[in-house]
């Protein structure tokens, strides 16, 4: 097994979100909530963006007890002087800074071309290195920068000491393949490559943000950069939950992270509830509906099996059980289970008089709930 490690941005990327903005108490609480799950990196802010943010990586930074602290910048000296005294106390610290590297960024971002982003890539790397030994580059935009100027970039940037390198597709353009040929080109056009990690950090405008972080991994990125519950701008990030469990899911790729899965579904909780940024019911992992069964064919096999209809077991992520619902469109086996559940064993003639009376009320309510059963039960006469 080789590890990816779990860089968290939820309190950057996706506390960047309109709306998601934390008090500084709730923020120490997420930081040593994603401490206790196991990311290795979290970015706790973006120092020179308001004081406020400022004192939040400081008081992360004296908190965290085993993730390295990671602060944003952009390659600006105010920047980096910054974040460096905001990371200070932390026993492992990173900067992260960069430039965008698309044409459209050099264009008309920047006005600037090409040699002076690379200039000033390697300025704010070198500048960085003078306060901390981990830096990490961002080439921001790299999903749409074409990938000889990209690999240019970062040569320079591990020539000045970049220890991880972050391609972003910061506009979530890219599609898996192209994605992960990008990080093959990098990782076989780049001198020096082996001295540092290929961060895949990927949006999610075309729903493709954990497919390409996944194929960013499978050809040679080490690093995947994600948040709780996939927040983040607009479509928002990858999602800490997804790549976790794909890792898990699938043993054949020999990549693992080293989080603790059982405490997902709390985290995803806690975030959800003080961001007021609910999860989607059917979210892969998390969602309420993740594992509920609510049609007749699935329920009558998740309870002669759990695993016909469900590929992970809800324990492994902090999920009591699976759950199966009761709708018009249940069939005996579910009621049977349900009403067993709170009591009720019901021989075959009983369960077909039950299963009548239920019909009849399943059809008018959206869920049968174990309030109603023993109601049903008893107008069936039997
Ligand atoms: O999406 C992006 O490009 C970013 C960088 C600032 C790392 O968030
Ligand atoms: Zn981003």
């Amino acid at each position: 097994m080789d590890y990816v490690e779990i860089f968290d941005t939820t309190l950057r990327d996706g506390e960047q979100v309109p709306g998601c903005k934390l008090d500084s108490v709730t923020k120490l609480i997420i930081a040593e909530r994603l401490d206790q799950l196991g990311v290795d990196v979290l970015e706790a802010g973006f120092p020179i963006s308001s004081p406020g943010d400022f004192k939040a990586v400081e008081d992360i930074s004296k908190l965290v007890k085993n993730a390295r602290v990671c602060g944003l910048t952009r390659a600006v000296k105010k920047d980096i002087e910054t974040a460096a005294e905001a990371l200070k106390s932390a026993k492992r610290s990173r900067i992260h800074t960069g430039i965008g590297t698309s044409e459209n960024h050099i264009r008309y971002k920047f006005k600037s071309s090409k040699d002076e982003i690379l200039e000033r890539a390697v300025a704010a790397v070198k500048y960085a290195k003078s306060f901390v030994e981990d830096v990490e580059f961002y080439a921001e935009d790299a999903g749409r920068t074409d990938n000889e100027f990209l690999a240019k970039v970062c040569e320079a940037v591990i020539k000045v000491g970049a220890t991880v390198l972050n391609i972003p597709d910061t506009t979530g353009h890219c599609l898996p393949e192209e994605y992960g040929a990008k990080m093959k080109y990098l990782k076989e056009n780049v001198s020096g490559i082996h001295k540092a990690r290929l961060s895949c950090h990927c949006h999610n405008d075309l729903g493709l943000a954990t497919a390409n972080s996944i194929a960013g991994v499978q050809h040679g990125a080490r690093q995947i950069e994600c948040t709780i519950n996939g927040i983040g701008e607009r479509a928002g990030n990858t999602s800490l939950e997804e790549v976790v469990m794909i890792l898990r899911q699938h043993p054949n790729l020999k990549l693992d992270t080293r989080i603790n899965s059982k405490k997902l579904y709390g985290i995803s909780k806690l975030v959800s509830e003080s961001m007021a940024m609910p999860v989607q019911p059917n979210k892969a992992i998390v969602g309420a509906n993740a594992f509920a069964h609510s049609s007749g064919i699935h329920q009558d096999g998740v309870i002669k099996k759990r695993e016909t209809y469900e590929i992970i077991d809800p324990r492994d992520v902090g999920v009591d059980k699976s759950s199966i619902i009761l709708t018009a469109r249940s069939g005996r086996a579910a009621l049977a289970y349900r009403a067993k559940n709170i009591g009720y064993e019901l021989d075959k003639l009983q369960l077909d008089k039950v299963y009548e009376q239920f019909l009849i009320m399943a059809d008018q309510k959206k869920e049968i709930r174990d309030k109603d059963l023993p109601k049903i039960i008893k107008a069936s006469n039997i």
